[in-house]
């Protein structure tokens, strides 16, 4: 594994290149991470369950060794999430009554949590998903339904981005949601960053998580995204990159190793989609990782609990799979 270039060396006039990290990775892939990584995310120790489970407390213990961990090895920390309708306390959403919290209830109560959390990493995280997959996969409605949106309306988009920024005025904010790369999906994400712009809401990048697998999404699709955000004047960033080897809809179980071919078909596929992303890396900052090695990663439990997938260009012993070679390639080392 040594003998080969880092895989931050290899695109360091490009992107930083990061991997999401959680308690257990950081103890075993320190070296992988140390080595081949930039920038870190931590997987769930940010988010607003994790943080702040009941009204006024406050748990920062992994948060903190994950800040700690970027520290250590110089990397860049980038702050996952501060509004999400997944992982989020139901005492935010209620009064002490029990009944459903008031909008001024709930927007004290996001201001309050954005100051502490944003406050506390003022040092160290450098961007932060403010707000995560708000937007609606199917149908014309733009807005996800959601205790957020019954309780408060549209408004806490903007109001999160505005007390994120008022916490840290230096931190890059930005708007992160899953198929981006979908066409429709996409034009709703557009709308949506648009018209934050245009209201004078601080927002400096959009996040694209690409979880992405060997047939999905189009090269076209990821290129007609990239060019439609950018075309905001934002900075973008692959936020949660993966690639799964199963098609969305293959729920088989039965795989203990990759199919033949597999990572071959993997390899040819990160290849292509990197070539892409490095014609775009003027306006692509960043490209983190859902994760570093196929001993651990969250889609081993979906779509399919229990299922194994080998979505990373490490193996589970931390080794080069055949999609890191063809990086190397790629990148003339
Ligand atoms: O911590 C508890 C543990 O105490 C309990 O014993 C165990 C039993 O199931 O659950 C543990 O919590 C799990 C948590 O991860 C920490 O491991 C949750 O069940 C599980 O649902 C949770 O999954 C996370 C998921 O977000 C939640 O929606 C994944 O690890 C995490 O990778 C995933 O990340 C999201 C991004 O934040 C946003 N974009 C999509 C991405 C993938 O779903």
């Amino acid at each position: 594994e040594s003998t080969v270039p880092a895989l931050k060396d290899l695109f360091a006039n490009d992107f930083r290149i990061g991997a999401a990290v959680n308690p257990h990775t950081i103890r075993t892939q320190e070296n992988l991470l140390a080595r081949h990584y930039n920038s870190i995310t931590a997987e769930n120790e940010m988010k607003f369950v994790s943080v702040h489970p009941e009204e006024g407390t406050y748990t920062f213990d992994e948060a903190d060794d994950l800040a700690a961990f970027a520290r250590k090895h110089g990397m860049a920390l980038r702050g996952h999430t501060l509004v999400w309708h997944n992982q989020t306390g139901d005492w935010l959403f209620k009064d002490s009554q029990g009944g459903p919290a008031s909008k001024t209830l709930l927007l004290e109560r996001l201001r309050s949590h954005i100051q502490t959390v944003v406050g506390r990493y003022k040092q160290d995280i450098y961007a932060w998903d403010v707000v995560n997959e708000v937007i609606a996969d199917e149908g014309d409605a733009l807005l996800r339904p959601s205790k957020w949106l019954d309780i408060a309306g549209p408004d806490f988009i903007a109001k999160a981005f505005e007390y994120a920024h008022e916490a840290d005025p230096n931190a890059l904010l930005f708007y992160n949601d899953y198929n981006e790369s979908h066409p429709h999906k996409r034009d709703k994400i557009y709308t949506l960053v648009k018209s934050l712009l245009e209201q004078g809401v601080p927002i400096h990048g959009i996040g694209l998580q690409a979880h992405w697998n060997l047939f999905d999404p189009s090269l076209d699709d990821i290129r007609a995204a990239i060019e439609k955000y950018a075309s905001l004047g934002l900075q973008l960033q692959l936020t949660e990159l993966d690639m799964s080897v199963f098609e969305f809809e293959d729920k088989r179980t039965d795989l203990r190793v990759p199919a033949p071919g597999m990572l071959e078909r993997q390899a040819e596929r990160y290849e292509a989609v990197f070539r892409l992303l490095k014609e775009y890396r003027e306006v692509i900052s960043a490209v983190t990782f859902w994760g570093a090695a196929d001993d651990y990663t969250w889609l081993d439990d979906f779509p399919v609990r229990g299922r194994k997938n080998w979505p990373f260009l490490f193996d589970e012993q931390h080794q080069p799979k055949p999609a890191y070679d063809r990086l190397v390639n790629l990148t003339g080392n």
